[in-house]
């Protein structure tokens, strides 16, 4: 009976160690705490798409007239997915590549036009392929203004905002990691863009905003690196 105990006591270290060590690679995230918002599963996102990918390399261009019309719920699903959505469920691998599966970065939406889904800040979580809702209301002319003026970000349908957490991959790599995280960001943005365009919305790469007031719009403790406006064309 005592051996016994000792073999199970041995076998809960080894899987306490074992997750322990695992975790940052599955992504600690920020979904988890602001798990308490409103939940939106999104729609299963489509493998076939209209264009090839040579063509929608082909076709990509920084788009910054939108249409004042909505996007689906299932154009957004397809959108996230293709930024960060889970795609080796075993591994829980993503879309974009990361620096050691450290995935450094979170996902936010806000959203001023979706058809089915109230104005808002929403976080994704890529895990559940969901949305939480962090913040209810329209932030779409605070984001603009925060985006020096660019009126892209305000007339848009939504803007997705790439929120990066460094010390996910610097505490793998230290310094190292730091231009790690800058390169995910580029591999995140191409694959929207590149989704963006074969859907036939329009999107362009902003970079320039004050950091500290994106932040404050987004509720997070993270750094917002990138915001992608997108639109009907
Ligand atoms: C890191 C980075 C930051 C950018 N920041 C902005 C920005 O703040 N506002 C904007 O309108 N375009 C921005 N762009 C988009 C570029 O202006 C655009 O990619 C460039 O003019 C080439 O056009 P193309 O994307 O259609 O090929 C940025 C692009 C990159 C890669």
């Amino acid at each position: 009976m005592f051996k016994k105990l000792a073999w199970f006591t041995i076998l809960i270290v080894i899987l306490g160690s074992v997750a322990i060590l695992v975790k940052p690679y599955l992504g600690t995230s920020e979904w988890e705490a602001k798990s308490g918002g409103e939940v939106i599963k999104l729609p299963e996102p489509r493998l076939r798409g209209e264009m090839s990918v040579e063509e929608a390399i082909a076709r990509r261009r920084s788009i910054r007239t939108y249409k004042d019309e909505p996007l689906t719920i299932e154009e957004l699903s397809q959108l996230l997915w293709a930024a960060q959505g889970i795609t080796d469920e075993r591994r829980k691998f993503r879309a974009a590549p990361s620096a050691g599966a450290t995935y450094p970065f979170e996902v936010y939406v806000v959203v001023g036009k979706v058809m089915g889904l109230k104005p808002g800040v929403y976080l994704y979580n890529p895990f559940e392929h969901s949305l939480i809702l962090v913040r209810e209301g329209n932030f779409m002319q605070d984001l603009e203004e925060a985006a020096l003026n660019q009126k892209w970000v305000g007339n848009a349908a939504i803007n997705i905002v790439l929120v990066a957490y460094y010390e996910r991959t610097t505490s793998v790599y230290g310094e190292r990691g730091i231009r790690y995280v800058h390169m995910e960001a580029g591999h995140i943005g191409q694959n929207i863009y590149l989704q963006a365009t074969s859907l036939g919305l329009g999107t362009v790469a902003v970079g320039a905003f004050h950091d500290d007031v994106v932040a404050d719009i987004l509720g997070t403790d993270g750094h917002p690196l990138y915001i992608f406006p997108v639109g009907r064309v």
